[in-house]
């Protein structure tokens, strides 16, 4: 089956990577890919400075699921938001709630325990995927923009650590759940994102090997951003400062992908750096890139 015909199969993709690779335009476009293709999507961003809405020209959905084109929808997702309504829904008196809600021994917890909002997150898209969310889009898909690297492994690691330690109650039959759902790669896909750049692949291989020893998953594919064209070679155009600069960032993008073909075994899909600033355009034009790179995957 074609790369993104599998990745459409899955029920959860989480796209995750260094800081500022390219993770929310990857997540927007994988939405709008999948919109297109028939799903219904919901692209939830995880980041305190909401970014996604400018990718479909929106305005802020201050943590609301809003519509983003035909089958699409795009959310900000604050754990803490999730964590407040679970404690709403399971304590029915009101009052009780709120008393809870404002105690201090409640604020340290949420903000203590470990891996209490990554499973709040991943609590969040299993509620949604199941339709158990009154009120909210029926959705089939939901690609979820993690935060960068470290929390990206910690966001998967999470419910196996929780269903390590806590053995009984909800909260031990949420994180089996969800520790299923992570370690079953029908259901959930993993998206790595990168840029040709040194550092950034050191990262992208380190976290190939993090998820491989913390939750025994490796991305089902690469997506490589932020690719420079081929520079024009000396004598094709008039030597100045940029086409230097231009041919030393294609330069270095060639030595990256070069270890990177010989590192990462699984599909690699390459994307341009266009010209183009955050929005619509941008979105739509990289995905047909991404449709395009994705072609000769299996
Ligand atoms: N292929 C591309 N061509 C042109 N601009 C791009 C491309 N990919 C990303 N950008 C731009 O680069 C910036 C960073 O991208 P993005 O916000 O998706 O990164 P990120 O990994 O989500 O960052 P953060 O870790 O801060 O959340 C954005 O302004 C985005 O519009
Ligand atoms: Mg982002």
């Amino acid at each position: 089956m074609r790369l993104l015909d599998t990745l459409a199969r899955r029920k959860l993709l989480v796209v995750t990577g260094k800081g500022g690779v390219g993770k929310t335009a990857v997540s927007a476009v994988l939405g709008r890919h999948l919109a297109r293709a028939g799903r219904r999507v919901l692209v939830v961003e995880v980041d305190p400075r909401e970014n996604l809405y400018q990718m479909f020209g929106l305005p802020p959905s201050g943590g609301e699921i809003i519509g983003a084109g035909h089958n699409l929808w795009i959310q900000n997702l604050k754990p803490r938001q999730v964590l407040d309504a679970v404690v709403r829904e399971r304590l029915k008196l009101e009052l009780l709630a709120k008393r809870v809600l404002a105690s201090t021994i409640y604020q340290h917890f949420t903000e203590g325990a470990p891996g209490l909002n990554e499973i709040a997150i991943l609590g969040h898209a299993w509620r949604l995927l199941s339709g158990h969310q009154k009120g909210a889009p029926p959705i089939d898909q939901i690609v979820l923009d993690a935060p960068a690297t470290g929390h990206g492994v910690r966001l998967l690691a999470a419910p196996g650590l929780v269903t390590d330690v806590i053995h009984n109650g909800p909260f031990a039959e949420m994180g089996g759940e969800l520790a299923r759902l992570v370690a079953d790669p029908e259901r959930c896909g993993i998206v790595a994102v990168t840029l040709a750049e040194e550092m950034p692949v050191q990262e992208v291989l380190e976290l190939r090997e993090a998820l491989l020893a913390q939750v025994r998953r490796v991305p089902e594919a690469l997506v490589v951003n932020g690719l420079y064209p081929p520079a024009p070679a000396p004598g094709e155009a008039k030597d100045n400062p940029l086409v230097d600069l231009w041919r030393r960032r294609r330069g270095l993008n060639e030595r990256e992908l070069e270890r990177l073909r010989a590192a990462w075994d699984g599909p690699r899909i390459e994307l341009p750096q266009l010209p183009l600033d955050r929005g619509p355009a941008l979105i739509a034009n990289l995905q047909r890139c991404l449709e395009k790179g994705a072609e000769a995957w299996t």
